[in-house]
């Protein structure tokens, strides 16, 4: 049943398994307020809210169809449910009224909307969705019993493929595995990465790995395995052999989310370089362009208020999990870069390293206190990411791109999805040639 009925008069209700028509008790009226409840009726996820204090209830369903962010995280703004990630809002209808980095005058796609159950409505003290049309108009009367609701559902999954941490795609890439300097001549640290322990051992000055692996490599203060033959080679940094660049590492940190929704947040030019809830913002038209084994988007704007200096941001990527931010401030010479790369250790673990390089203006070294500020404000980022993308309990990153719903500020995500849709799709076929090749009579 969908519903359980203690004690003796049990009121008659629709609700049945395998059907989505009736009417389903989902939370006590009290416990609605402005603060969205999620629940569950016939198997879907819904948000309950009340827009207004002391408004009637809206059902949402309870997913963002942005980047499908559960909307119980969000807040209500002006009679809007606002989405906490990139402040879609929308109305009591479900209708998206609201997208900030289209502008005021842009208009949210009809696929933004949210879809929201049949009717609502409350009664003997608790709230009811019927998903469907039904035949009884009002849910029935309790007459003294207690229902229970269903339990909330877990997250819907994507229809097509999402990349976890632990997909083979990722055999064929270089993985950072340890700050070089963790391995003194002779010692060893024993890593995660893609749900096995490596052994990384440094011996008369060679760096190695056990299991053995394709390729062990020492580059930009890391140490990285590519544990097949990497389709990509690693990214280049002109930085890290720059004189005048001050090159500082934060403390790895480590998150719960797949690596690909990190690289996503990285790239995400809302959030990206920015303190956090600057994101109401209006996001100006931009290119990609592809390198190989990834992408490079370079964005002209100006820092601060209008008429402020003109800074130059470069995004760039490489696969599977290399990341880099520059901004560049042409009129001072002052460059800061950050390079983040992701180290897939668990399906459920990820490593996130990072590497502030700045460069002082006129090619100045840069004052500690401002190393120190930089860091701190990289940390508070880090922090976010790893908050954001825990939240939406998600096996990976969406490969489908119609699984989510991109807007113009997205295409560097989009870029991300291609770029490792590629990488998973090429996997595949060595994987399929390779069996091919094993079933023949040598
Ligand atoms: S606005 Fe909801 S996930 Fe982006």
């Amino acid at each position: 049943m969908a519903i359980s009925w203690p004690g003796s008069t049990a009121p008659r209700v629709l609700g049945r398994p395998g059907s989505s028509t009736g009417w389903y008790p989902v939370a006590r009226s009290t416990e609605v307020r402005t603060t969205p409840v999620p629940v569950g009726a016939a198997g879907r996820a819904y948000v309950v809210v009340r827009l207004q204090p002391g408004a009637e209830v809206t059902a949402l369903s309870a997913r963002c169809p942005h980047r499908l962010v559960p909307l119980a995280s969000a807040t209500v703004i002006d009679g809007r449910l606002r989405c906490p990630s990139h402040g879609w809002q929308f109305n009591v209808e479900g209708r998206c009224v609201g997208i900030p980095s289209l502008g005021a005058d842009g208009t949210p796609p009809p696929r933004a909307d949210l879809a929201v159950p049949w009717a609502v409505e409350e009664r003997d003290g608790w709230v009811w969705l019927a998903p469907e049309r039904t035949p009884l108009s009002r849910p029935p009367r309790l007459g003294g019993s207690t229902p229970v609701p269903e339990p909330v559902p877990g997250p819907p999954r994507p229809d097509g493929p999402v990349l976890g941490n632990l997909d083979p795609a990722l055999e064929h890439g270089w993985h950072p595995v340890a700050p070089a300097g963790e391995l003194v001549d002779g010692g060893y640290v024993q890593v995660r990465l893609l749900g096995r322990t490596w052994t990384v051992h440094r011996r008369d000055g060679v760096v190695d790995a056990d299991p053995p692996a394709w390729g062990v490599a020492e580059r930009h203060g890391l140490v990285w395995i590519a544990p097949a033959e990497p389709r990509d080679e690693l990214l280049d940094v002109p930085e890290t052999d720059d004189a005048h660049t001050t090159a500082a590492w934060l403390t790895p940190a480590r998150g719960t989310a797949p690596a690909g929704l990190l690289a996503d947040a990285f790239l995400d030019v809302v959030h990206a370089g920015r303190p956090p809830a600057a994101d109401r913002q209006e996001v100006p038209p931009y290119e990609v362009t592809p390198e190989p084994g990834g992408f490079r988007s370079v964005h002209e704007e100006r820092s601060g208020d209008p008429g402020g200096s003109p800074r130059r941001i470069t995004y760039r990527f490489r696969a599977p999990f290399q990341l880099l931010l520059r901004v560049e401030e042409p009129d001072t010479g002052a460059v800061r870069t950050v390079l983040r790369v992701l180290q897939p250790e668990d399906a459920d673990s990820t490593r996130v390293h990072t590497c502030l390089l700045l460069r002082g203006s006129g090619g100045a070294a840069v004052a500690p206190a401002d190393v120190a500020a930089e860091t701190a404000l990289q940390e508070a980022l880090i922090a976010e990411d790893l908050a954001r993308t825990a939240a939406m309990d998600s096996a990976g990153l969406p490969l489908q791109l119609r699984d989510e719903l991109h807007v113009p500020a997205d295409r560097l995500g989009v870029a991300l999805r291609r770029v490792l849709a590629d990488l998973a799709a090429d996997a595949a076929v060595a994987e399929r040639t390779a069996a091919l090749q094993r079933r023949l009579p040598a």
